[in-house]
């Protein structure tokens, strides 16, 4: 199946990816900066599943970013969708399968960590994997990886050091912290985000946990940055909703994207 989807999207471009970018909420418009770029939908790839949120799109696209071969999914597949972990993170496989060494998820998601501000950017150090779940259950194909992947650091500290950097020379502050990783899709009760202060996390999403997981599998290198979209619940005392989260992600767009381009070529 890997085989499969990476072949048919090697037919449609000749590209060889060094990069692997997710790209959460809102920030699809880095798929106008690629040079050259070619787009795949990703109902045309073998074996690709089909997102199907509001303001999630679905295609592929290879190309160059700054002359750093990429491929890049605008718009990603989440579990709450009803899809498996291991679906979810199918794409990073081929990715790998292509030839990506580094990978670059971006995501939305609340703030948990009171010192945090909606339009904050925030590393992500490490993760806590609450879906209760793993994409890497079942068999273990030794191809793919090992059966008992170390997790240790899971986002890479050489890639978290060039990002920081990055964003100081380009005049602001990344904040830092734990992303929690939940189902979803009920945004949380004010209880559950005690729970999660307590459990150590700053921020908290729907995504990326069971990527980063079958990337590191893959012994493919890490890099995480969230965007803060809102406080988490019961911090403020208004409801959430998806269109504050898209608002916001529409107002750090072009701050998260010049970052980014920037981190291209340094991964
Ligand atoms: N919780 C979970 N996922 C999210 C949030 C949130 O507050 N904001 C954006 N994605």
């Amino acid at each position: 199946m890997i085989q499969e989807a990476a072949a048919y999207i090697s037919s449609k471009s000749s590209v060889q990816p060094e990069v692997g970018l997710i790209l959460g909420s809102g920030l699809g418009v880095l798929a106008d900066l690629i040079e050259d770029g070619v787009s795949i939908p990703y109902e045309e790839i073998p074996h690709f599943p089909v997102s199907t949120v509001e303001g999630h799109e679905g295609e592929l696209l290879l190309g160059t970013i700054k002359g750093r071969p990429v491929v890049m999914m605008k718009g990603r597949f989440h579990m709450y969708e009803g899809y498996g972990p291991e679906v979810t993170a199918f794409p990073v496989r081929v990715m790998k399968e292509l030839g990506v060494s580094s990978l670059l998820v971006t995501n939305a998601a609340g703030g948990v960590n009171t010192e945090f501000e909606p339009s904050d950017l925030m590393l992500i150090t490490d993760h806590l994997n609450l879906t209760g779940t793993n994409p890497l259950i079942g068999p273990n194909d030794a191809a793919l990886g090992v059966r008992f992947p170390d997790m240790s650091e899971a986002y890479s500290l050489r890639l978290r050091k060039i990002a920081k950097n990055t964003a100081k020379a380009r005049g602001f502050k990344l904040k830092k912290g734990v992303y929690a990783g939940l189902l979803g899709p009920t945004y949380e009760t004010p209880a559950e985000i005690v729970m999660l202060r307590v459990l150590g996390a700053d921020a908290v999403g729907m995504s990326t946990v069971s990527e980063v997981i079958v990337a590191r599998h893959a012994g493919i290198e890490v890099l995480g940055i969230t965007c803060i979209t809102n406080m988490a619940s019961g911090i403020l005392d208004q409801p959430l909703s998806h269109d504050e989260v898209m608002e916001t992600a529409e107002l750090v767009r072009e701050k998260f994207l010049g970052l980014v381009v920037d981190l291209i070529p340094q991964m």
